[in-house]
């Protein structure tokens, strides 16, 4: 197998999908077979779904924390702070993952890309997303205290756009490791490469220069566009995978 050399020269993207923490017990997306209690989980994950039945959303959400609350970090999570604490600055992690799994294991440069299951926001007025862990009772639909409309999950839906600062991090970093001098390496785990923006990124990072790698335990859909691929379990693979020097 291949190493992952990192060094006092590289700059590290890392881009998480749901497969880092399949081996904590969160169920993938695509594992769902895109259902939830027989329905397709854009019932639940859309503003159209929102408007049709929050509480049936807030039920869904609710369950969600529940159940993220429950798992740990795995292998595959505390490989990445380890990189993360080697390379400092140069390193930046972004997820598509929305379970904080990678912020209780000790990442600190994390873009949470999708946004965040235990965190909550107003559907109307400009209040900022607030942390909140409620699992909140069946029927119940929380309201906010600035301006009394329903609060949502602070979460990215199907139809929705990535916040704009978040994108922009990441092409800040990924300009500056691309014009540093140093060795810009993009390296994405547990992703099944169907979503975008996050799916593209790969393509970017090669524009630029950049090595790629590709850590999966099914061929991706953008697999062909990696350098280097491994298939395996990110919990099993990302702890041995990189030589760090
Ligand atoms: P998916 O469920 O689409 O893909 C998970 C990928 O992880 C699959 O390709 C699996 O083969 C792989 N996998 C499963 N277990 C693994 C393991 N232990 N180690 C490594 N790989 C493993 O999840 P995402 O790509 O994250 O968006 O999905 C992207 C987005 O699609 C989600 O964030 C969600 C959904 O629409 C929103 O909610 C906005």
């Amino acid at each position: 197998m291949d190493s992952l050399i990192l060094d006092s020269n590289t700059w590290l993207l890392v881009l998480t999908g749901a497969g880092v923490s399949a081996e904590s017990g969160v169920p993938t997306f695509r594992g769902m077979s895109g259902l939830w209690e027989d329905q397709p989980v854009e019932a639940v994950a859309s503003p159209e779904g929102f408007r049709k039945d929050p509480a049936l959303v807030w039920r869904f959400y609710s369950e969600r924390r529940k159940a993220a609350a429950a798992v740990h970090p795995n292998p595959g999570h505390e490989a990445l702070v380890a990189w993360e604490r080697h390379l400092g600055d140069r390193f930046l992690l972004a997820t598509q993952n929305v379970d904080g799994l990678h912020t209780r294991a000790g990442s600190q440069r994390v873009v949470e890309m999708h946004g965040n299951l235990f965190k909550t926001r107003c559907s109307r007025c400009e209040r900022p997303p607030f942390e909140d862990a409620t699992v909140y009772p069946a029927g119940v639909v929380p309201e906010c205290d600035a301006c009394g409309k329903l609060l949502r999950p602070h979460i990215v839906w199907f139809g929705e756009y990535l916040d704009p600062a978040d994108i922009q991090r990441i092409e800040d970093f990924s300009l500056r490791a691309a014009t540093s001098g140093g060795r810009f390496v993009f390296l994405a785990a547990g992703t099944s490469g169907a979503v975008y923006p996050a799916a593209g990124i790969v393509d970017q990072v090669r524009k630029a220069g950049g090595k790629t790698w590709l850590v999966n335990l099914d061929p991706a859909e953008n697999s062909s566009r990696f350098e280097h691929r491994i298939v395996g379990k990110s919990g099993e693979v990302l702890p041995t995978l990189a030589k760090l020097a």
